[in-house]
């Protein structure tokens, strides 16, 4: 979904040929990751934990990261965040515009100030970001009077609301109580309370639903969503579970081995997706839309150790599809539709027959 803004009334007023096309010019992402490298030194060897990765997330709009375990898709948002630990890790290249400033360049001082209170995150583990210690009413307010400079007293007014927001009963009462106090629904509630209350420009949410059962994954999800629609932030959900995206993002961007495999709107991804990886995780999961039941197909074998990986297909060794080709090039992403690119050598599609020949045989 593309946000656009009106051309200003003071450039509308210049004169022939400066005079802009009274058109609304579409603006600047919000967050534009642009060839991000995150690598980590190990004692094996470098993990190219994020090789090259570039993406963007419009202002209001919802992107979905997906890919297996391992894939790099939380080292992606700690990079964001500036998180990454280092050593082992560092981030060897690349840049993270956000709002048009590069969050590489920034001290540690002013990454403070972006984190919190104007980038959010959530993790799946929220008792890893609870202080197990401190009532959660104490772990909300702290924030509020840090980051928005509010008095002890409307800190706990907003705190109260905030979980009020959230879904959770009696918000007054569980002021007071620790987070072990709260079921793991809850917990994930209060993390969202406490990662919306600066009112947050971006929310990262990575895996937000994974520790959780089913129904009240949904339930966090569509709070997630609603949250969005009112508060209009704009929102980057990471998960490896391409059914959690399908009914809340607007665009997805699919991770493998540290890389964007395919990328482009969550209609497109699902509909027609051009990435043998992207189709196999659509074949691994059950899907309402479709008139026939059809068996389940999970992917064979696992991805790849991201130390030294050969200069070939990543997924190659996974592929139904492999070619001799595949096994002498790095695929580049490349434009297979409207805003829709796949790195794969072949236009390969949901339709296309398996071969017989397995992908095995081709790389004995
Ligand atoms: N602190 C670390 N030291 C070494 N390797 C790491 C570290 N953190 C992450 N990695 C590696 O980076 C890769 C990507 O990890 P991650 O982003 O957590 O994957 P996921 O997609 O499951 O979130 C993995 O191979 C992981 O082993
Ligand atoms: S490039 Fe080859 S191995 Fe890689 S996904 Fe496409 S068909 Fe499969
Ligand atoms: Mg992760």
């Amino acid at each position: 979904m593309l946000r656009f803004f009106t051309i200003p009334p003071q450039i509308m007023a210049l004169p022939w040929p400066n005079k802009l096309q009274p058109y609304e010019v579409p603006m600047a992402p919000l967050l534009e990751v642009r060839n991000l490298q995150t690598h980590f030194h190990t004692q094996d060897g470098i993990v190219k934990a994020v090789d090259g990765v570039s993406f963007h997330v419009n202002r209001g709009e919802t992107l979905g990261i997906v890919g297996e375990s391992g894939c790099g898709k939380s080292v992606t948002s700690l990079s964001i965040m500036r998180l990454i630990p280092c050593p082992p890790g560092h981030v060897a290249g690349g840049e993270i515009l956000f709002d048009g400033k590069d969050l590489l360049g920034l001290s540690e001082e002013q990454m403070r100030h972006i984190r919190g209170n104007r980038i959010a995150m959530i993790f799946q583990d929220p008792m890893t970001s609870l202080n197990p210690v401190l009532t959660v009413g104490r772990q909300i307010t702290e924030a509020l009077e840090l980051h928005m400079q509010l008095s002890r007293k409307a800190a706990l007014t907003r705190a109260t609301e905030l979980l009020d927001m959230v879904g959770i009963p009696s918000p007054g009462k569980r002021l007071d109580n620790y987070p072990h106090q709260f079921s793991g629904g809850m917990r994930q509630r209060v993390m969202i309370a406490m990662a919306l209350s600066c009112d947050p420009e971006l929310l990262i949410a990575d895996e937000p639903t994974t520790a959780l059962d089913v129904t009240i994954q949904a339930q966090i999800l569509e709070l997630i969503n609603r949250l969005r629609d009112e508060l209009q932030t704009a929102v980057m959900i990471i998960t490896h579970d391409l059914g959690v995206v399908a009914g809340m993002t607007d665009r997805v961007t699919v991770m493998y081995a540290g890389r964007v495999v395919e990328e482009g709107s969550t209609k497109a991804i699902f509909a027609n997706p051009r990435m043998p990886y992207t189709i196999g995780l659509l074949r691994s999961i059950p899907r309402l839309d479709e008139q026939e039941r059809r068996k389940l197909t999970p992917i064979r074998g696992l991805p790849p150790n991201l130390i030294d990986l050969p200069a070939m297909c990543p997924f190659s060794p996974r592929c139904d599809y492999v070619q001799e080709a595949c096994l002498h090039q790095i695929p580049h992403l490349r434009a297979v539709g409207p805003d829709h690119h796949a790195a794969c050598l072949f236009d390969i599609t949901m339709n296309t027959p398996i071969p017989e020949r397995r992908a095995e045989d081709m790389l004995l």
